[in-house]
């Protein structure tokens, strides 16, 4: 099993930024990951709320049937110490993943609490992000 674990404002795919995020939804581009990995049970959680992400790290990092985490923490990537240490306590691998280009963005974009907890980073292919950091984790 693998999670794709969204953060804030990524229930919006689609409707958001369409100019930067895409105009497709996650749940159309899940159902494409599915089809293409049909081996891989790949399990979804998005939140808005820190708390809640840190729980599901807690819940699904220590689960032996987890062979990785794929996370875009949103804006939390750049402020959230507490995620770090999240990702830090768990054993199971985690990929910080970003759809656009963060190193391309406003500066403050540049900076990631997370990426040095991560097995690594994969940022600016659009949703495609997301596969190849299930290429990763497979
Ligand atoms: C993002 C980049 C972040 O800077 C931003 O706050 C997001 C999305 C991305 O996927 O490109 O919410 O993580």
């Amino acid at each position: 099993m693998i999670l794709i674990l969204n953060g804030p404002n990524l229930n919006l795919l689609g409707v958001r930024e369409p100019g930067i995020y895409g105009s497709r939804g996650m749940e159309s581009y899940l159902d494409e990951l599915r089809r293409r990995y049909p081996d891989i049970e790949i399990e979804y959680y998005q939140s808005n709320h820190e708390g809640a992400l840190i729980d599901k790290l807690h819940e699904v990092g220590f689960r032996e049937d987890c062979q990785g985490i794929v996370f875009n923490a949103g804006a939390y990537t750049h402020t959230s110490l507490a995620l770090a240490d999240a990702i830090s306590a768990i054993p199971t691998p985690v990929v910080e993943v970003h759809i656009s280009n963060v190193h391309s963005r406003e500066e403050i974009r540049h900076r990631s609490m997370i990426s040095a907890v991560c097995r690594g980073v994969i940022a600016g292919f659009g949703l495609d992000s997301y596969r190849l950091a299930i290429e990763a984790l497979r």
